[in-house]
């Protein structure tokens, strides 16, 4: 494999520093200063891949609650049961829904609300591509859902629950935490994938607006590429099969990592999960003080 470009971020930590599958710095089971009572999770995208993994790895840090969001009931039943197999304690929610659908979240962020009073982490990580086609050849529809998904759901689970994201934080005197997922492709124009690389790019941005707008009031949103997974998603373009080398579980552990405490210094930007995070925090005067890893033009 060619070494990719540097602004892709990809080796951002150094290539000695990229890790492939979880490792103890990011494993809530065997690292206390993971663990995080009390706290009520949603991640919608939850039923199989990486959602799946970040719901488990939070069971894994011993939250109060954990909200799972897809379209597929029965893979919401089985997460749900994984979860309760590793911690029978979380009170775990089951929404089978569609995250384009408005009123959909409305009522789940109405029901969080009555049911938990809090919210602490929202995870934005559902997610769909169109065949990856030059444009003439792409559906209309196809592509534009690829909008939906991955730009307006993200929009929807941050108009609802914002309100509830800042209250948790002004009530505990804490942080809270939104993580967007996006990906790599953000970075990337390749040939064909024009609906998926530039929706993930507007997350990009999207997150920067949520801690312009709200970081002041204690929400600390990152934009997060998951790795390459060998997931439904993933392999369905054939030409990043190559690519797709690590394990879900490296995701799930990252994400537990980013919100155990508040790391307001990643405020808007974008981490990878492959970064090692002992070597990011080693980066953090540098990345704040040169206000790293968001998007500027380059002039
Ligand atoms: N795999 C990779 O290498 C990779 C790389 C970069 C970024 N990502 C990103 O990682 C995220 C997770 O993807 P994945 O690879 O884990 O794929 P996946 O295994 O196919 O999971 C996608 C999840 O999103 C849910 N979803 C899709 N459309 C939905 C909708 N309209 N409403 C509600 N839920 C919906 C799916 O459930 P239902 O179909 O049941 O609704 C499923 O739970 C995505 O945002 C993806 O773009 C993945």
């Amino acid at each position: 494999m060619t070494t990719p470009p540097a602004h892709y971020g990809y080796g951002f930590v150094g290539y000695q520093n990229l890790h492939n599958d979880i490792y103890p710095a990011i494993t809530a089971s065997i690292t206390p200063a993971l663990q995080q009572p009390g706290k009520v999770v949603l991640v919608t995208g939850a039923g199989r891949g990486i959602g799946r993994s970040i719901a488990l790895q939070y069971a894994h840090a011993s939250v109060a609650a954990i909200v799972l969001c897809a379209r597929t009931s029965s893979e919401l039943d089985e997460v749900a049961v994984s979860i309760q197999k590793i911690n029978s304690t979380i009170r775990v929610h089951k929404r089978p829904i569609d995250v384009t659908k408005d009123d959909a979240v409305k009522t789940l962020a109405q029901d969080v609300q009555r049911d938990e009073g809090r919210l602490d982490i929202l995870v934005n990580n559902a997610g769909a591509s169109a065949p990856w086609v030059h444009l003439t050849a792409s559906d209309s529809s196809s592509w534009w859902n690829t909008f939906e998904v991955n730009l307006k759901g993200s929009y929807l689970f941050l108009q609802a629950f914002l309100s509830l994201l800042v209250l948790t934080a002004e009530k505990g005197n804490t942080t809270v935490d939104v993580v967007n997922v996006s990906s790599m492709g953000a970075h990337v124009v390749s040939p064909g994938a024009s609906a998926y690389q530039i929706s993930k790019l507007a997350v990009l941005r999207l997150s920067e607006f949520v801690n312009v707008e709200y970081g002041a009031k204690g929400v600390n949103t990152v934009s997060l590429h998951p790795g390459g997974v060998p997931t439904a998603l993933g392999t369905q373009e054939e030409s990043i099969r190559p690519y797709l080398i690590d394990t879900a579980e490296l995701c799930g552990g990252f994400v537990v990592w980013l919100t155990a405490e508040p790391r307001t210094w990643l405020a808007g930007r974008y981490v990878s999960a492959t970064w090692d995070v002992d070597v990011l925090e080693s980066m953090r005067d540098g990345i704040v003080k040169e206000d790293k890893l968001k998007m500027f033009m380059s002039v």
